[in-house]
């Protein structure tokens, strides 16, 4: 399973991208906001720092603007995937840019009826929001098992993309589920690799191992 990180903060990439365990980066027009950045500039800082794919969301709702959003921010870097709404012009603007061979991330996507739509359209990723389904009682992972089952069967390329992730046993559910990707925010993906047990351990392998006087350089 991929991870990619959900932030527009380029000093949290760079700083998460050393341990090589960033496949790519994905942000949205709130996040760009929170950052308080230009986004075409940290669109190409982030290329500039992660080799896989980084998402950029045309603002455009018509399809006309889409496709020139579209294109400006796919001529910033190779990698960059065009992300688009879930809505009627959305979909028509992804099947262009696939059409193209641009990478294509349909976002906000809440059923597996829209899920179905963007493989049709030729979308590299489809974007379920997990967390923003159990945020009004619905079953974000249900949406993911859903997909994952629908894709299969058919034999769509389109990967499934857990967004709107809140916690680290979502990613772990959506991995269980077979999706393919989940993006994560920075604070979780630091939580994945922490254990209290594992501090515990550690701290008594290493005070055993002061007894010894022994040093292995
Ligand atoms: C995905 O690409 C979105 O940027 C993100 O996962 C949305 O998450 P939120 O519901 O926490 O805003």
């Amino acid at each position: 399973m991929q991870l990619f990180i959900d932030t527009a903060e380029i000093d949290e990439i760079k700083s998460l991208n050393i341990t090589g365990l960033i496949d790519g980066v994905t942000t949205n027009p709130s996040l760009i906001a929170k950052s308080g950045k230009n986004i075409i500039n940290t669109i190409e800082e982030i290329c500039n720092e992660v080799s896989g794919p980084v998402s950029a969301e045309v603002t455009a709702t018509d399809f006309d603007n889409m496709i020139l959003e579209g294109k400006k921010l796919s001529s910033i870097a190779k990698n960059v995937a065009i992300k688009v709404p879930l809505t009627f012009d959305g979909l028509r603007a992804c099947k262009v840019f696939s059409d193209d061979g641009i990478m294509v991330n349909v976002t906000l996507c809440f059923s597996a009826a829209q899920a179905l739509l963007a493989a049709k359209a030729g979308a590299t990723f489809i974007s379920p929001f997990i967390g923003r389904l159990d945020d009004i009682g619905a079953d974000g992972m249900n949406l993911i098992s859903e997909i994952t089952e629908i894709y299969d069967i058919h034999g769509y390329d389109t990967k499934v993309l857990a967004a709107s992730i809140r916690s680290v046993q979502d990613i772990v559910d959506s991995a269980k589920l077979g999706a393919d990707v989940a993006t994560v925010p920075p604070k979780f993906l630091k939580s994945m690799y922490n254990h209290p047990l594992t501090d515990k351990g550690l701290s008594d392998f290493l005070s055993d191992w002061k007894k010894t006087g022994q040093s292995i350089l």
